[in-house]
């Protein structure tokens, strides 16, 4: 197995079947890779941490997707959705603390036009030129993604969530499809944007054959980043009752995506963090580099609630940075302020 990892170092890639065998292993080998995408990182990056300011702009969302709490059918949900104003005065509350990326995340909410969004983008670069803007809104038309960066947008955040066609489709209702993602993500490559994908590890029925084929897709793809973390039940989901994914298994994984990737900017996302108080810390000693504070206005952070106990407060709050900081710096790493784009 280990004779595996060194081959994912030299190649850059595995087979499916390579990934799918190194994927159930444990111990020694899960250690030596941790390692390695350590080295790796520090290789890439140094000691340096990237910072993303999160800003969650609206929990409406038509999708229905089994996994999510603010899915479309999630009547106990309290929607929001900010306006302009509202997500300027999150990047000006960002701004004097280092932030030089903000991030859009929100439901696919039809509320806003084209428009709409290509007026916030621009409002934001207008006012901090030196800022990189990354949009996370979900399925798009190649119009739409073409206007949004033409108003300014640099980079873009769509998950493909799982790689395998019957697995995808236990996860969604069947108005969504893995075609139209994939369709999605490439269209955003082409348009020119830096482009994330990822997946949940431990969602439910997923198999050690899924990840591989994940794995493989991100090869494929060559995303600039990519973000992975642990499934975690929400309570009012269909999946309510369903097993969440471990740490130690996504920590593996973002080991194996660090030495597939090596100048990729990986984050310890919020959901690792949820899952264990050091979540963050072992993601970044697996080869993690980015981080992304929550920077949404503090009385709707409890209503973008994607899985339960999704942490918002402390270190993953933009007003918590100084604590982050610290929790680096005991792990000898520094959080620095830049935008932070791919170098490749
Ligand atoms: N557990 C973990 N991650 C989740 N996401 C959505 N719901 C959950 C959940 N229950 C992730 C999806 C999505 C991202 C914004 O959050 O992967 O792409």
């Amino acid at each position: 197995m280990k004779e595996l990892i060194n081959k994912l170092i030299c190649e850059r890639t595995l087979t499916e079947e390579e990934f799918a065998a190194l994927i159930d292993a444990r111990g020694q080998v899960r250690a030596y890779a941790i390692e390695q995408a350590r080295q790796t990182a520090q290789s890439s990056f140094g000691n340096k941490i990237y910072i993303r300011g999160l800003i969650e702009m609206t929990n409406y969302c038509k999708n229905d997707c089994y996994y999510c709490g603010i899915r479309r059918s999630n009547r106990n949900c309290a929607r929001y959705r900010l306006t302009q104003e509202d997500i300027l005065a999150c990047c000006d509350a960002g701004y004097p603390l280092g932030f030089r990326t903000f991030v859009l995340q929100g439901g696919e909410d039809g509320a806003y036009s084209d428009a709409d969004l290509c007026a916030i983008v621009s409002a934001i670069k207008a006012r901090y030129p030196d800022c990189a803007v990354t949009l996370s809104l979900g399925e798009r038309s190649r119009e739409s993604y073409q206007r949004l960066y033409d108003a300014g947008a640099d980079r873009y955040l769509l998950r493909h969530e799982t790689a395998d066609e019957a697995h995808y489709a236990r996860l969604h209702p069947a108005s969504l499809s893995l075609a139209n993602r994939k369709r999605c993500l490439y269209n955003l490559k082409e348009i020119g944007y830096q482009v994330g994908s990822g997946f949940m590890v431990g969602s439910p029925y997923q198999t050690s054959q899924n990840l591989a084929a994940d794995l493989c897709f991100i090869r494929a793809l060559s995303p600039q980043m990519v973000g992975i973390g642990p499934f975690i039940p929400h309570h009012d989901t269909p999946f309510a009752a369903m097993p969440g994914g471990s740490l130690e298994l996504t920590v593996f994984l973002l080991a194996l995506l660090r030495l597939m990737l090596p100048h990729a900017l990986i984050p310890a996302t919020t959901a690792l963090a949820t899952i264990s108080p050091d979540g963050r810390k072992q993601g970044i000693l697996a080869g993690a580099n980015v981080i992304m504070p929550n920077l949404s206005p503090a009385d709707t952070r409890k209503d973008y609630s994607l899985y339960d106990n999704k942490a918002c407060m402390g270190e993953e709050a933009a007003e918590g940075l100084a604590a982050l900081k610290a929790q680096m710096r005991e792990i000898g790493y520094e959080i620095v302020c830049a935008r932070g784009d791919y170098e490749g």
